[in-house]
């Protein structure tokens, strides 16, 4: 699941744009209209000494590595007031803290500290600079460690914030709310309740079937107009014929590519690129964005071709500077066939789609409108032996964090939006009265951590509402908070009686 924020980000960084560190250099995912409170956050950029092997006293040591992290005081009050903390995924964590302001504001009405900490191998957290990437330097990028840093890290700022009793909340959104349910089921004693945000944790565990994602991408644009969907598959059906007869020059100068294509290998490639934009087009598709869903091809004869190429450009030439596109770097092929992004963040999550997460999603022109493009466990294995020298194991996630056996876990909230093709590789039902699933619909990617927008719709309303309104109990009754003889050790933290109106 590349992030789409980091990608649209190195997206410019290659067309030699800026990346505005904290802003949005983009326009697809800035919101028009803002609203409500005050809640830009002045975040600081702070350095965390964290263990680089949490796991094995005798690899590294003691040695630690800078763990990055952000932090903001300004609507906490000290004494009373939570502590929200975003798990952070696959990317520079300035992206994620930019794109979720629902946690500020949330932060503001329960006067919470909020703390955005990177996830290892990511953004500036390199545990070993730059052969971070090398092998096996790599081969410290687990989920564990990265649930144990934030753990340590918890435990730590706590500490240094007299804050040792005040509940922790926390967040994240794809594979980062996969990282804070995580949290609560293997530390519910740190952590009193997570907000879990499109978080695939059944189909990235192996739960389900490989059909899903690309059926779900499919299934929006048809819900926009089944035209859509026979013009796309027209489109590619074209395509295969011209590559049938090696008709290379006539598909370069329709798709606008730097180089011709000469082999079946490119034509996968360009396949790939080209359902990667529809994919990357319904996760973001958000109330104030470009109506992506909308943008539909148009539906008849010869123009199927440009109507393909022009989607591929509005994804990948959003900033209309591109000359022409490059197969190779615009789309990178790895173990995950969402996509992994690119730059160095996209080599780290690549190795996280050899080992724990499991990614092998199909197309195949029959439940879906795209080309037949395979991906089983043993292509998987193929790969990643030869990338990474590691063999995948594809029933681990699932052992070690309980797979669909959830039941008996508690405070943690599974919100999805019916657009987002990640949705239902997740928890679709509630499962009890603290395991809530909520449905966003009309929603993509977690829009629900996103920032109150005029053009939000009534479903995200209502799912932050009750986001809000369970946060808030789990805070005020943190189970973790009770003491062998059934008192609460943190009172203070919880009953600051001037403030108890909040
Ligand atoms: C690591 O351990 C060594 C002794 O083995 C000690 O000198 C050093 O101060 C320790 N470093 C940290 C960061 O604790
Ligand atoms: C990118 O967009 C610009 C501006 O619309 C356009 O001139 C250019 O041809 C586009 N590039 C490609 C490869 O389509
Ligand atoms: C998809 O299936 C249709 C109908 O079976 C077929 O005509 C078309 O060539 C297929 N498209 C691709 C890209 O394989
Ligand atoms: C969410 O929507 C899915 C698909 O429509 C449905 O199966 C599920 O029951 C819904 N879940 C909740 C919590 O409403």
């Amino acid at each position: 699941m590349s992030s789409p924020i980091a990608l649209f980000t190195v997206t410019l960084t290659l067309l030699g744009g800026r990346v505005n560190v904290g802003g949005l250099p983009y326009t697809y995912l800035q919101p028009r209209h803002h609203h409500g409170f005050k809640t830009e956050p002045q975040f600081s950029e702070k350095y965390f000494p964290q263990t680089v092997d949490h796991f094995n006293f005798n690899s590294m040591g003691n040695g630690t590595f800078n763990q990055r992290y952000l932090i903001t005081e300004e609507f906490w009050i000290k004494g009373y007031g939570p502590i929200f903390f975003y798990t952070g995924n696959e990317g520079d964590i300035w992206d994620f803290a930019s794109n979720s302001g629902f946690i500020t504001e949330l932060a503001a009405q329960l006067r919470a500290l909020v703390i955005f900490a990177e996830h290892r191998y990511y953004g500036r957290s390199l545990p070993f600079d730059k052969d971070s990437f090398s092998i096996p330097q790599i081969g410290l990028l687990t989920v564990e460690q990265a649930l144990a840093d934030y753990a340590v890290m918890i435990r730590e700022l706590k500490q240094q914030l007299a804050a040792t009793d005040c509940p922790v909340i926390v967040f994240g959104g794809s594979y980062g709310g996969m990282l804070s349910a995580y949290m609560r089921l293997k530390y519910p004693n740190m952590v009193a309740g997570a907000l879990a945000a499109s978080a695939p944790v059944l189909s990235t565990a192996g739960l389900g079937d490989s059909g899903q994602f690309f059926r779900d991408v499919t299934a929006d644009f048809e819900s926009v107009a089944s035209e859509c969907r026979d013009a796309v598959r027209g489109g590619f059906h074209q395509l295969k014929e011209l590559a049938r007869h090696q008709d290379y020059s006539h598909i370069q100068s329709e798709f606008s590519l730097c180089k011709p294509p000469s082999s079946a290998q490119d034509i996968q490639q360009l396949n790939g690129l080209l359902r990667n934009a529809f994919t990357l087009m319904a996760m973001l598709d958000y109330p104030y964005s470009t109506h992506f869903l909308g943008t539909c091809p148009p539906t008849h004869g010869p123009d199927l071709l440009s109507s393909l190429r022009n989607t591929v450009g509005i994804v990948y030439n959003s900033t209309g500077l591109l000359p022409c596109f490059d197969l190779y770097s615009l789309y990178v092929k790895c173990a995950d066939p969402t996509g992994c992004g690119l730059g160095l963040d996209s080599l780290a999550w690549d190795y996280q789609a050899c080992t724990e997460i499991d990614l092998c999603y199909e197309s195949n022109n029959v439940t879906d409108m795209f080309p037949p493009m395979a991906f089983t466990e043993t292509d998987r294995q193929l790969y990643c032996a030869k990338r990474w020298g590691v063999v995948p194991r594809p029933n681990w996630l699932k052992t070690q964090f309980w797979g669909d056996a959830l039941s008996t876990a508690s405070n943690i909230i599974f919100s999805n939006g019916d657009l987002d093709p990640w949705a239902n590789g997740g928890v679709r039902k509630s499962l009890s009265s603290s395991l809530v699933a909520l449905n966003i619909s009309g929603g993509a990617h977690h829009l629900d951590l996103r920032g109150s927008n005029d053009a939000d719709p009534e479903s995200v309303l209502s799912a932050r509402k009750t986001e809000a309104e369970l946060i808030t109990q789990w805070v005020k009754m943190d189970p973790t908070s009770v003491s062998g003889t059934g008192t609460q050790r943190w009172t203070h933290c919880r009953t600051f009686p001037v403030l108890s109106a909040y």
